[in-house]
């Protein structure tokens, strides 16, 4: 049952699955299946692969914890939030609202390839009944007025659902999609794993090179697993403050983690064997100076080649199924990335959920139109406010819990729904990674990467 608290308009999830759903369906989007495979194949495959697992579990989870636990404690919007642990040391708000315009510029962006994955469902259709024209508009990401329209498209159906409040609208979508979308993807692993080429791809993916390993690479890694995991920016504080005391938060955090990092592996286990198939029929999947291309169009040159080899009945069903769950992965996340702005506006503002949500979505309507009509801002928003923004947000979660409100008050709140926590590993570790591990690792990592750059 939908539970919309409708006095302050604060909602609750309805069950203990229907949140680890809706984080998960926060957690995996673009970034497993857009944006890690372009970070493999620039980064030399295996050797990446297992770095990000390392972030993943050594940074990402801890910090995932820490998040969902300030977000119950306090039952507020990130900025609210901070504000309401430090006291009178007001000054850490501001933690909260470098992630809220961290997800604000995010979101500019990630509208804009969430609406190719919308372009690219017609595109397959019209590819199907041979309308070569429109097969190439809707196939031209620099196209601005297309990009444009997709993505406001996109960003009009997220803002419908987040009007509905965080139960309703959100926990339902994900049930079904997300297996589908697994589905959809292993059942493509197995027939490129047939193709041509697809072992020497799946070499690179699983064969590490321990020589690729170096600081733009862990830099990379680090900022990969902080996007794919939703973290940094508080989505999982305004996740975690419509949580109940019964869930058990290192438990859902561990599903979480596991099943993003899965869907991003098995994504990386379809696409990088898919490159090279594709290379195999002619396609350019090498810059000059021999590495993997990696642009941000990466999925969308290959998997629509792929899907078309198949033969064009099968091969636009696959399409047309793929891009649909793919855009709806990516709307589980707009919604998160949406929902922490609309929350800060509707606790700190006054304003009611529908208002907020308009609000909000004026400013992202214009930057994300910026975006649509030159998409070189992808990279650069991406790496201001994902690969730096994000991890960066983290440091200072990890430094405001570990050293000012102490991990002692959050295991209290921790310990509500984790009966055997007193009698856990977990009870020593997770203070140690939060207060030494997790920030000394992330600082490491800038302090290599800003070296590096001089
Ligand atoms: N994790 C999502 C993805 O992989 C993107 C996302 C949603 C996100 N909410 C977020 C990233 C909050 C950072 C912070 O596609």
């Amino acid at each position: 049952m939908a539970a919309i608290d409708t006095e302050n308009n604060r909602g609750l999830w309805s069950s203990k699955i229907g949140f680890v759903l809706a984080a998960a369906g926060s957690a995996v989007g673009l970034g497993n299946i857009w944006k890690y495979p372009s970070v493999v194949a620039e980064n030399g495959g295996a050797a990446f692969l297992l770095v990000y697992i390392l972030a993943c579990f050594l940074v990402g989870f801890p910090v995932m914890i820490a998040e969902l636990t300030i977000g119950r404690r306090t039952g507020r919007n990130p900025v609210g939030a901070f504000k309401a642990l430090a006291g009178d040391k007001k000054i850490f708000g501001l933690i909260g609202a470098w992630g809220i315009i961290c997800g604000v510029m995010i979101l500019s962006f990630y509208l804009v390839v969430a609406g190719w994955t919308l372009g690219y469902v017609f595109e397959e259709i019209a590819f199907f009944v041979g309308y070569t024209g429109a097969v190439t508009v809707l196939k031209d990401v620099t196209l601005g007025w297309k990009n444009a329209l997709f993505a406001l498209l996109f960003l009009a159906s997220t803002i419908l659902i987040i009007k509905g409040g965080v139960s309703g609208g959100i926990e339902r979508a994900n049930k079904i999609m997300m297996p589908a979308l697994l589905v959809i993807i292993l059942t493509m692993i197995v027939y490129v794993m047939f193709q041509d080429g697809a072992m020497e791809g799946l070499k690179v993916y699983l064969y590490p090179d321990f020589s690729k390993i170096n600081p733009q690479l862990v830099f990379a890694a680090m900022g990969q697993a902080f996007f794919s995991l939703s973290l940094g920016m508080g989505a999982l504080i305004t996740y975690g403050s419509y949580l109940s005391k019964k869930q058990n938060l290192p438990e859902a955090a561990a599903y979480v983690t596991l099943s993003d990092l899965g869907v991003a592996f098995f994504a990386g286990l379809l696409i990088i064997p898919a490159m090279y198939v594709a290379s195999n029929s002619g396609i350019q999947i090498f810059t000059e100076n021999g590495k993997l291309i990696a642009s941000t169009r990466l999925v969308f040159d290959v998997l629509p080649a792929l899907f078309h080899n198949m033969g064009t009945g099968l091969g636009v069903f696959f399409g047309v199924v793929f891009f649909v769950l793919l855009g709806m992965a990516a709307l589980t996340s707009t919604i998160s990335l949406l929902e922490v702005p609309v929350s800060y506006v509707i606790d700190e503002w006054g304003l009611s959920r529908t208002k907020a949500a308009l609000t909000v979505g004026a400013v992202v309507a214009v930057l994300t139109t910026i975006v649509a009509f030159d998409i070189n801002w992808i990279d650069r928003l991406s790496l201001i406010f994902n690969d730096i923004g994000l991890p960066l947000g983290g440091l200072m979660i990890c430094i405001f819990l570990g050293w000012f409100w102490k991990t002692e008050s959050a295991l209290l709140e921790i310990k509500e729904g984790f009966e055997g926590l007193d009698s856990s590993k977990f009870r020593t570790l997770w203070p140690i990674f939060i207060t030494y591990i997790c920030p000394v690792l992330i600082a490491v990592v800038f302090g290599i990467t800003i070296f590096n750059l001089f």
